[in-house]
């Protein structure tokens, strides 16, 4: 491996938008740590993907886990120049905050804040060590005030505990890239925009998982002088 090879970590990564990430960095010459959180299912995704990829077991909820696969990092590739925070729990659109089970919307913020917040912290001294980093979170129009179709106060309160922790999950990017700025690590919050990565998707217009994960792509290629602290997709900035 050449040690101009960039290392790119994608969470979730054993289907969905982050596999199709995890391909379309790895066909760019990328090295990519592909993780999932069973094992058997980051080394089968990992073993379809054309070029450097690694699997990795990292469940982003549990704090030993997410440790042990850092510390796994560290020892080798030993360096770390993009993190993808792309896993995330889903809920049934009928769910509103008014009945919400808490321990359920309990377990979603869980994964799609505290998970990636708990990951991003552990990748932050590899990270460090970068010539080029960047983070990215995979943020939803779901918590966005702006988006007219799906966002926070267009959907009638449905999904709420998805909503609120995709508007949560922006709030971390916002203030993480106000605490880097200047550091050089480029922190970004992506909405890959409705994909198809469920059966019966297309039908409601969403269109192809490489497109939605190209924006992702986008924001983990970012040059130097790029944003941070952004909302986009499709690389256009996106209202919180
Ligand atoms: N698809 C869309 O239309 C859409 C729109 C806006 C935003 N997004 C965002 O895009 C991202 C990817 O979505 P997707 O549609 O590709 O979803 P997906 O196909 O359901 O993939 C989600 C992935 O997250 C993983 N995951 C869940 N909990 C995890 C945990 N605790 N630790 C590690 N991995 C975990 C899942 O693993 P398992 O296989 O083990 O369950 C799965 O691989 C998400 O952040 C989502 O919110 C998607």
């Amino acid at each position: 491996m050449e040690q101009s090879q960039p290392v790119a970590l994608v969470t979730g990564a054993a289907r969905g938008i982050g596999h199709e990430v995890a391909r379309q960095l790895a066909a760019r010459g990328w090295l990519v740590l592909l993780s999932a959180r069973r094992a058997e299912a980051a080394v089968e995704a990992a073993g379809s993907v054309a070029g450097s990829v690694r699997p990795l077991a990292l469940d982003t909820t549990s704090p030993d886990g997410v440790a042990r696969a850092m510390a796994e990092v560290e020892a080798d590739p030993g360096r770390l120049d993009v993190l993808v925070n792309n896993a995330a729990a889903f809920v049934d659109w009928s769910e509103t905050a008014s009945t919400a089970d808490l321990d359920a919307a309990r377990a979603v913020l869980d994964t799609n804040l505290f998970g990636t917040w708990r990951v991003t912290q552990a990748a932050l001294p590899l990270l460090r060590a970068s010539a080029h980093p960047r983070v990215v979170v995979v943020g939803s129009g779901a918590g966005s005030h702006a988006d007219p179709a799906f966002g926070l106060t267009a959907r009638g309160g449905a999904a709420a505990s998805y909503g609120i922790s995709k508007a949560a999950v922006g709030a971390l990017v916002a203030t993480l890239a106000t605490e880097l700025a200047g550091t050089g690590i480029l922190v970004n919050a992506v909405c890959p925009g409705l994909t198809a990565t469920y059966p019966g998707a297309e039908a409601m217009g969403a269109r192809p998982v490489a497109d939605g994960a190209a924006g992702v792509v986008w924001a983990a290629t970012l040059p130097d002088d790029g944003p941070t602290g952004g909302f986009f997709r499709d690389g256009q900035p996106l209202g919180w």
